[in-house]
């Protein structure tokens, strides 16, 4: 089931495929206890999670910056019989934790299903195929099982994204798998039962508009785990950092210098937007409405180095990335708009080694 060999034209390879070199060097000097079919112990999944040295010198690199306890929190959960839930305001890699670990449990990322208002219960549970359906009536081979139902029979996790945004008559079919371990299928009168090593990582945030709350019976058979924003600045620009270089790699854009001074700019602006102060705890501010991520950070400058490769002259400036800011800060063009110039000019026109920033900013908002 397992897919290693990555072909080098994917846009995104999975991260089973973009990290197999590293889940194999774990795993042949794992020597831990492994619950059943897990292909990793707890601790080389925490390991591979967050990087480290191992003992003879391979470097793992880590995929999720931020507390270790919470990282051990959630693969302890897993290797229970309660699934996880990893909740958290946008942007905090609650996406991108479920892949790493699905990927390092059971080295497929692929069992998902992506939540909707419009996902149906057949998401969750299993489909027909019609035509066979017609032709031979309700069968086995006539049966098309969902994520769930796969991962059930292969002990391996499924993954729910964005578990509050379906509907709460659909999200309670996952009662029944996660309480009962089975899914029944009462047309063919049979029924799937789970095997060891099956569990379920969801990912809701509790920001967006629509969301449908979980049930108390749903939430129940979860463990909840909180990803919180990057504590500190210094933080968040290794993040962001990191994830642009690589998403720079991977769009095969040409390496920038300088990049790093834009890097901690837009990180500042974004913290202190956020926190509704400014870094030396000096100015009070109006935040807007947008969440303004680290995510946003990093697309923000990708865009730039994009700008900056094709029109600019291929070093990162503060003319590359003003339009993205602005873009990202400005979500309600009334309201935020007064909170972006009280900023601009209380905080941005103050800072002496800001003044191309401040300029370039000026230049889009007019
Ligand atoms: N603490 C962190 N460590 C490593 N990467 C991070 C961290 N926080 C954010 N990122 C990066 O931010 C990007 C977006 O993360 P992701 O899509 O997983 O967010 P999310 O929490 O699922 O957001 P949403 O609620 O919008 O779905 C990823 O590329 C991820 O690498
Ligand atoms: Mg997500």
């Amino acid at each position: 089931m397992t897919t290693t060999d990555v072909t080098p034209d994917l846009l995104r390879p999975h991260a089973e495929q973009a990290y197999a070199e590293e889940l194999r060097t774990l795993a042949a000097i794992d020597d831990r206890p492994r619950p059943p079919s897990w292909q990793l112990s707890p601790w080389a999944v925490v390991t591979y999670l967050l990087g480290g040295t191992l003992d003879d010198g391979t470097v793992i690199s880590p995929k999720y910056v931020g507390p270790r306890r919470l990282m051990e929190v959630a693969v302890a959960t897993l290797a229970t019989d309660r699934a996880l839930l990893l909740l958290g305001v946008p942007g905090t890699a609650k996406t991108w934790v479920s892949e790493h670990l699905s990927a390092a449990i059971c080295g497929q990322s692929t069992l998902l299903v992506q939540g909707t208002s419009g996902t149906a219960e057949e998401a969750i549970r299993y489909g027909w195929n019609y035509a066979r359906l017609l032709a031979e009536g309700p069968s086995e081979g006539a049966l098309v099982p969902s994520p769930v139902m796969t991962a059930m029979r292969g002990g391996a996790i499924a993954r729910i994204e964005e578990l509050t945004r379906i509907p709460s008559d659909v999200q309670d079919a996952l009662i029944t798998v996660l309480s009962e371990k089975t899914l029944p299928v009462p047309e063919l009168g049979m029924e799937v039962q789970a095997t060891k090593g099956f569990n379920v990582i969801a990912t809701a945030n509790d920001r967006d508009r629509g969301v449908n709350e979980l049930s108390s019976a749903l939430r129940r058979r979860f463990n909840t785990v909180v990803l919180p924003l990057p504590a500190s600045e210094d933080e968040e620009v290794a993040i962001v950092s990191r994830r642009v270089e690589q998403l720079g790699a991977a769009l095969e854009l040409p390496e920038i210098p300088a990049a790093a001074e834009e890097v901690r700019r837009v990180v500042r602006v974004f913290r202190e937007l956020r926190s509704g102060i400014t870094a030396d705890g000096r100015t009070k501010l109006k935040s807007p409405s947008g969440t303004l991520s680290t995510a946003e950070a990093i697309s923000v400058i990708t865009n730039g180095i994009a700008l900056s490769v094709h029109f600019g002259d291929g070093i990162l400036r503060a003319a590359d990335i003003a339009g993205a800011v602005l873009g990202s800060v400005i979500k309600d063009p009334v309201a935020d708009a007064v909170v972006w110039t009280e900023y601009l000019e209380a905080v941005v026109r103050e800072r002496p080694d800001w003044s191309d920033f401040y300029r370039a900013c000026r230049e889009v908002s007019r």
